[in-house]
This record gives C-alpha cells, structure tokens and sequence, in this order.
C-alpha cells in the first residue's frame, strides 16, 4: 500500500479497526502533493471533547482503585490516537520531505498504533472500553503550526513524545506501587519506544535546520507560540532517558534551566495549561 493511500484511510476512518488498520508492504512511489488536514474522521463515540477542569486525570495517591488506573490508561490512549493521526498527517503534509524520513515517520506510526492495541488490552482487563471516557483534540491543535518536517519533529517529537520519557516512568511506578504489574510493564514498553521516537527526532533536525544553527536554537524557533519548552518535561526530570534518545547534554541542561526562565515558565498545575496541554502534573 502507498504511504498517501493509508495515511488518507487512517485520517478519514470512522471506525476504530480502520485507524489501527495494518497496512502490509509499504511503498511510497506516488507521495502526492502536499495535503494539509484540518481535523480527523473519528469513530462514533470518539469524537473530540471540550477539556475542561472536571476532566482531569486522577491524582496518583489514588491509583489504587482500579477504576483510576483505567481511567489514566484511557487518556494515554487517546494520546496514542492521536500520534497515529498526527504521523498520518504528517505523511500527507511533507510529500517532498526525504523518503528515509517518510519511511521513519511511518515505522513510528506503525508502533503508535500498537502502542493503541496494547492499551486497550490494558482497559479491557480493568473492565473499560476505548471510548468509554471523554477524548481530546490536544496535538490536533497545533497542526497549523506543523507546515515543515522541522516542525512536526520539534512538536511531536522532541515536545511531546519527549514528555513522556517523564511521564511513562512516573505512571509505571505508581501503576507497580499499586500492585498493577500489568500495566506498569505496559508504560516500560512505551517508554522504550518512545526512547526510539525521541532519537528519530532528534537525528532529523539536526539534518533539517539551518546549518550552523545550535539545535537548542532550531528547536526553539519551531516550536508554536502558544508551546513552551517546559512541556518537552514532566514533573520529574529524568536526564538518563534524554540521554538514551542520543540527546545532547547541553540541550538537556538548556531544557532543564527552561523551568526556571520565567519567559518560557509554564506553572506547573496552571489550569489553563492543564486544559491545553491535557496532561496533568502531579504534585
Ligand atoms: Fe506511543
Ligand atoms: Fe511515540
């Protein structure tokens, strides 16, 4: 199948089967012209939500419940989903971009939609449906400001696929702290993939930006107005993943010494940037 051919069937399905379809031998002789997409076709009862305060992901101290535990992997779900959809987009966004990068961007978007499979196996033993719980539009806001590879790359990869190499080992151990092995193996898998999708980016714009422009500096310049660097990191730094993905120290000591900028400061707990970003930050 072409690479045009399935991300369009992945960004226009109305069924959940459809987003997760497998495409088998993959070919990209015919890219297209660039297509930018405004927003996916979901599935019934997979619409987007409004986020508001009363949606926020529950406290860890509470993770006890399994109800909780679930209610968490929904949301990372959804996440999921959301990757799969933004590396289709992409897909269609850069025909021009160059193939080692397209077939990159669709190896990842392969282990996105697994990433989905796996959690839904996950909310299925605690008795929840994908679906049952609200679902947010999130990176699809930032689309607009995703017109070049060097873009999509500083958002998706290196913002908030990087996230989550704070984020996946904070649930994991507080998934295992309540006795739920399961699915805290689940958030070790992720977070070795998202090691593999952070580096992916990392690699790519240090060949897409300018030459002799610092990566700190090419990254900065990407990112959206309304994206602070603070949300490439979660509640707890961990500078061993980042340096796992291949990143540089400097690039991590830039990012780390960001929470402190009051310019790029995003509080953390901010209920507007709660609602923007969808992610909570346990305190
Ligand atoms: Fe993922
Ligand atoms: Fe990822």
């Amino acid at each position: 199948m072409e690479l045009r051919e399935w991300a369009t069937r992945i960004l226009s399905a109305d069924t959940l089967a459809e987003k997760l379809l497998e495409p088998g031998i993959l070919t990209d002789n015919d890219p297209g012209s660039s297509l930018f997409w405004d927003e996916p076709t979901r599935p019934t009862g997979m619409h987007f939500n409004k986020h508001s305060r009363k949606d926020k992901l529950p406290k860890l101290p509470t993770l006890h419940k399994a109800e909780n535990r679930a209610a968490c992997l929904h949301r990372f779900a959804g996440h999921e989903l959301l990757a799969v959809e933004i590396m289709a987009y992409a897909l269609l966004a850069y025909p021009q971009a160059p193939k080692h990068f397209r077939k990159g961007v669709a190896n990842t978007l392969r282990e996105e939609q697994e990433h989905v499979r796996l959690y839904i196996a996950q909310l299925e033993r605690l008795g929840m449906n994908f679906g049952d719980l609200p679902l947010y539009k999130h990176f699809w806001a930032y689309t607009p400001y995703l017109r070049t590879p060097d873009q999509y790359v500083s958002v998706m990869s290196l913002t908030f696929e990087m996230a989550n190499l704070d984020f996946a080992p904070l649930y994991g151990a507080a998934f295992a702290a309540n006795g739920d092995e399961q699915a805290s193996q689940l958030m070790q898998q992720i977070l070795k993939d998202e090691i593999a999708h952070v580096s992916f980016g990392w690699n790519w714009l240090k060949k897409l930006k300018s030459p002799g422009s610092p990566q700190w500096d090419a990254w900065l310049k990407a990112l959206p107005p309304n994206l602070p660097p603070t949300r490439a990191m979660g509640p707890i730094f961990q500078e061993e993943n980042r340096l796992k993905a291949g990143v540089s120290q400097e690039w991590i000591d830039n990012l780390r010494s960001s929470h402190l900028d009051t310019s790029t400061r995003t509080t953390f707990g901010d209920q507007n940037n709660l609602i923007v970003n969808d992610i909570e930050y346990p305190r």
